[in-house]
């Protein structure tokens, strides 16, 4: 069934489990994480970035992945990621997407809460809710994501914010990058530990790729509550593709599409389980 972002949250922090929010930009990874979902049993976020929107048409999107959520046996919200266009967001908002992030985390402080205002005016009129991040993140490899400078939350920063704003949901950043690491992760739990007991609202670990287990576990057990993947999935069906390309060059490219979202649900099944914690 089609839900909202707000009540598949409510319902990690009951399980003290985090959702996957799963980067879809297309028929393939909608249908794979909604497979993956079904299979693990539980609900799974569908987000769809700004940056995809000449790829992939938002309303034709929006539609179509609220008709698989409606098939559904399991919870699925539509998310949209890293937006930094109000008309995106406007456009999202009139296709019934559940949930909309503005990233303002390349402005000044001022600005970020300013506009964030604004969206979340918008978004709360429409029954949608709202993302926004402070800190930013920096780039590892393969990622498709902007470029941030990595600058870690400020805990009293972020408080003020959310007071200022009054977002549903907040990205902090504590170390982890978008795409894979370079080098050795280094998550700094105690700040995110900081964040989370003086934040009353879910709390949004973007840049889940690559991330070891017990970083990952030990963030959900502080409070992390949503998880954005993107990179290794993307990783894994492109070398899939590669792979049947070399064995078969002229293989029909339905069945080459299918044997990449079948690794990309095997992948996000995998995910999915890790983040319930258990
Ligand atoms: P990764 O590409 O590192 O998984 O990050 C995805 C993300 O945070 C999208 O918002």
């Amino acid at each position: 069934m089609f839900t909202t972002t707000k009540k598949l949250l409510q319902l990690a922090e009951e399980t003290n489990s985090a959702i996957a929010a799963f980067n879809c930009y297309n028929a393939e990874t909608a249908q794979a994480a909604i497979q993956a979902g079904e299979r693990a049993n539980k609900g799974v976020i569908i987000a769809y970035g700004e940056r995809y929107k000449d790829y992939m048409n938002l309303e034709a999107f929006a539609a179509f992945t609220k008709s698989l959520a409606e098939q559904a046996s399991i919870p699925v919200a539509l998310h949209l990621d890293h937006s930094y266009e109000i008309s995106t967001i406007e456009r999202a908002i009139a296709s019934g997407f559940s949930s909309v992030m503005y990233d303002g985390s390349a402005l000044s402080l001022e600005e970020n809460v300013k506009t964030t205002k604004h969206v979340v005016e918008m978004a709360h009129a429409a029954g949608v809710f709202v993302e926004a991040e402070i800190g930013s993140m920096a780039k590892g490899d393969f990622s498709d994501e902007e470029e941030g400078d990595g600058k870690l939350t400020d805990p009293d920063e972020a408080i003020s914010f959310v007071k200022e704003t009054n977002v549903d949901f907040l990205a902090a950043s504590i170390g982890t990058v978008h795409g894979m690491y370079k080098g050795e992760p280094k998550l700094d739990h105690q700040l995110l530990k900081t964040i989370a007991e003086s934040i009353q609202i879910p709390l949004v670990l973007h840049g889940g790729s690559g991330t070891p287990e017990d970083q990952v576990l030990k963030a959900i057990n502080l409070g992390i509550r949503k998880i954005n993947v993107n990179t290794e999935v993307s990783l894994a069906a492109v070398t899939e593709i590669a792979n049947q390309l070399n064995e078969q060059p002229q293989i029909h490219l339905s069945n080459l599409m299918t044997a990449a979202q079948d690794v990309m649900a095997e992948q996000m099944y995998q995910i999915i389980e890790l983040y319930k914690n258990k």
